[in-house]
């Protein structure tokens, strides 16, 4: 399995890092291609809890190279966070590299994902504000700022004046909008108005100048030339895992746009974004909850409203990794799954949190979908009032009562819970390869392996 993809397959939060860190036993590289720290993931080492949003989940192996690829937005001063952080703990950052031709996410990006969702009001996206959609559009206008640019004052100062010239409009309108807000909240004088109207620090130029030639000192001894890494470890024949961030629905072309990231979350994106090419991949492995969730706006026909999806946000602590916000939760959906499996060709599945089905008599899956006229649908439908509107049909399957957090083999798992894989896996056509029933990094079932 040289070229491996791991792959989100539905809106997100999917537990893709704790199946990353598991396949990365195997592989000598793993490497993000696409996203920013619009990304969480959590990991569950001896007991001890990691969080990442930047940082590949095969940090916690010293001996791996651990890539940010050419596709990812990051943020220099979260990354730079990040690596202190785990440093502070005792992890080994020597091998973390990262791509000279990645993105970074400045100060008025972020400034500008704020703007854009305050001005579109009721019709906002939910982003997670993080700066990654104005990152990207920047990167296409062909006026962002590079890993490398940080190296060089001069072409630093010289990218980031002409960067803000465009800006300087939309992060006015940005001030105003916050007056009148904190004005209709009853808040704040003539003496804020004043302080919003002097320049913001953050995106002064000599400023932001200064503190970005501080963080490429800083990240110098990692910057490198990524490309060539993963082609050398695929040449040996070692395997190189490419992380996915975000899922298939939240693909900038095939997700439920507008109620999309701005990047391409799909394994093809892997080429792109981290510089190989499509005959380097040999697996594609989707990782999909063994029901549904989705945080921010947007379609999600399968979504429940009631006791039930309580019991899947309660149990299965459904709350943001990034924001902290509650995910909305839902039955599993087939049509939306047997899409992403296509899209990304998938070879292999991964279900995750299985365990937080349990206590729930009957089990749902959505096989079709009726439109609002009445037509049955059995694919995801391209155009987006039809899917706004369709409501789902669902097949019924007996639910499990038992308790799974100590399965550890196909035969621990009760016979209701294997129905609902199976049925799962036949359904879509990809066979199951791994089961996660719990948090911890021991908390899984290895199945067909
Ligand atoms: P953005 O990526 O911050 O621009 O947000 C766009 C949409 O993608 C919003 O609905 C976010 O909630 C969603 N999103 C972005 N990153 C993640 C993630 O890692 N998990 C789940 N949803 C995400």
């Amino acid at each position: 399995m040289p070229g491996l993809v791991i792959v989100g397959a539905q809106w997100g939060d999917e537990g893709k890092g704790k199946v990353t860190d598991l396949l990365a036993e195997r592989a000598e590289a793993i490497v993000r291609f696409q996203g920013g720290n619009n990304a969480g993931h959590t990991i569950v080492r001896d007991g001890e809890e990691f969080k990442f949003h930047l940082i590949p989940s095969g940090i916690l192996y010293p001996d791996k190279a651990c890539v940010i690829g050419n596709g990812v937005v990051l943020d220099p001063r979260i990354l730079l966070g990040e690596i202190d952080g785990l440093r502070r703990r005792g992890v080994d950052m020597n091998n973390l590299k990262i791509s000279a031709n990645a993105h970074l996410i400045m100060p008025y990006h972020v400034l500008l994902d704020t703007a854009g969702e305050l001005k579109l009001g009721k019709l906002s996206l939910g982003t997670t504000r993080r700066g990654i959609g104005p990152c990207y559009a920047d990167k296409a206008l062909r006026l962002g700022i590079r890993v490398q640019d940080l190296l060089d004052e001069k072409i630093l100062r010289a990218k980031i004046r002409t960067a803000l010239a465009s800006k300087q409009q939309a992060l006015r309108e940005l001030s105003v909008q916050r007056r009148k807000l904190r004005k209709e909240a009853g808040e704040g004088g003539v003496a804020e108005g004043a302080i919003e109207d002097a320049p913001d620090p953050r995106i002064d130029l000599h400023t932001m100048t200064e503190e970005h030639v501080n963080f490429g000192h800083r990240l110098e001894p990692h910057i490198a030339d990524t490309s060539r890494l993963c082609w050398d470890v695929l040449d040996a024949g070692k395997t190189v895992i490419f992380e996915g961030a975000q899922a298939t629905l939240l693909d900038l072309d095939h997700g439920t746009y507008p109620f999309v990231t701005s990047s391409n979350p799909i394994a093809g994106a892997a080429t792109v974004g981290a510089g190989i090419g499509p005959t380097d991949i040999d697996e594609v492995w989707g990782v999909a909850k063994a029901y549904a969730t989705r945080v921010g706006a947007g379609p999600f026909p399968t979504e429940l409203e009631d006791a039930t999806g309580r019991h899947m946000l309660e149990k299965g602590h459904e709350y943001g990794t990034t924001t902290g916000r509650e995910r909305r939760c839902g039955w599993m959906d087939l049509v939306a799954l047997r899409y992403a499996v296509r899209l990304n060709r998938m070879s292999s599945l991964a279900i995750t949190k299985l365990d937080v089905l349990s206590g729930l008599e009957t089990l749902r899956v959505a096989v079709r979908y009726r439109s609002r006229e009445g037509a049955l649908l059995d694919t995801f439908p391209y155009h987006q009032s039809i899917l706004h509107s369709a409501t789902p049909e669902y097949e019924e399957l007996p639910g499990f009562g038992a308790d799974l957090r100590e399965c550890r083999g196909a035969d621990d798992l009760p016979a209701e819970a294997r129905r609902y894989l199976d049925y799962i896996a036949d359904f879509v056509g990809v066979p199951i390869r791994l089961v996660g029933v719990g948090p911890g990094r021991d908390q899984v079932v290895w199945l067909n392996d």
